[in-house]
């Protein structure tokens, strides 16, 4: 019975993720108030799925990246990958934070050798990646570059760059456009889609922009007001091979109002519950 129960949680495919039953509080020591943040979440994540996180300020889309990427514990409930339950960080997740957190010291190609050492990939093949990967996200010509020296949107591509590079099968992204003015907002937006296209990783981005989600995702996980919910799972019927002409297309409006329709009423009940 156990070992049933127990495989039950392992992931099947190479890097789906599967998230049972988790719940997650803050607080509470020291006579602190208890805060439930997330509310008895269940998800499963497919191997190379494009995975959106969607919902209002507060709702623990954070906590719950953060869950799955193993830098704050489970409390409640299991979440596995391929590997087993996760119980810390570990080689085949990996994050990109809405700060680039770049070490400013480093130029570009460092920043990106720097993950590779501490992967513990052999100085031969971190050349090579380091390289092959600054080339993907379109940074060739800029690998002595310092991020001081070069704008949001390139600063983002470097992390990126760092993140790809270690060949994570999960990517873990929070908010990564968020500090990015609209147009290299979209700019890199189009090239998230093609470089995943390309590299076939399975991502779960967080997100609040509803065209943001409905544009990158195949899935979207709509996400309650505190304590997190996931309220709605919804297919992307979109084209797979899909480019910024899809924004004027009418099937991408009208889907992208009924996911914004679904967001709304979640924020209309948050308004209620605050009273
Ligand atoms: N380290 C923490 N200690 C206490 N409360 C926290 C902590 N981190 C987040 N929270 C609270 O948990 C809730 C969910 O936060 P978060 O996961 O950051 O939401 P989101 O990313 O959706 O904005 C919020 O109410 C937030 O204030
Ligand atoms: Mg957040």
């Amino acid at each position: 019975m156990m070992m049933a129960a127990k495989a039950h949680h392992i992931a099947q495919a190479a890097s789906s993720i599967s998230i049972h039953d988790v719940s997650h509080s803050y607080g509470g020591r020291g006579g602190g108030q208890v805060m439930l943040a997330l509310d008895r979440i269940n998800l499963d994540v497919g191997d190379c799925e494009f995975h959106c996180l969607l919902g209002p300020s507060g709702c623990g889309k954070s906590t719950l990246l953060y869950l799955i990427g193993g830098f704050i514990p489970v409390q409640a409930g299991v979440i596995a990958t391929a590997k087993g339950p996760v119980s810390g960080p570990g080689p085949d997740r990996s994050i990109v934070f809405q700060n680039f957190a770049l070490f400013p010291w480093k130029t570009v190609k460092d920043n990106v050798l720097y993950g590779l050492k501490k992967a513990g990939f052999d100085a031969g093949e971190r050349e090579k990646r380091a390289q092959d990967y600054i080339d993907l996200v379109h940074l060739t010509g800029f690998e002595n570059a310092y991020p001081s020296q070069l704008s949001g949107g390139m600063q983002q591509r470097a992390a990126i760059a760092r993140t790809l590079a270690v060949d994570p099968g999960i990517l873990l992204m929070d908010e990564p456009f968020g500090a990015l003015d609209a147009q290299t907002r979209r700019v890199m937006q189009e090239e998230l889609r093609a470089i995943w296209r390309r590299s076939r990783k399975t991502v779960v981005f967080v997100t609040h922009d509803v065209h943001e989600a409905v544009f990158l995702a195949d899935r979207i996980s709509i996400m309650s007001a505190r304590p997190g919910r996931i309220e709605h799972v919804i297919d992307v019927d979109l084209p797979k091979d899909r480019g910024e002409e899809i924004l004027e297309d009418p099937r991408f409006i009208q889907f992208s109002e009924r996911i914004w329709r679904l967001v709304r009423e979640q924020a209309v009940a948050a308004t209620r519950g605050a009273h």
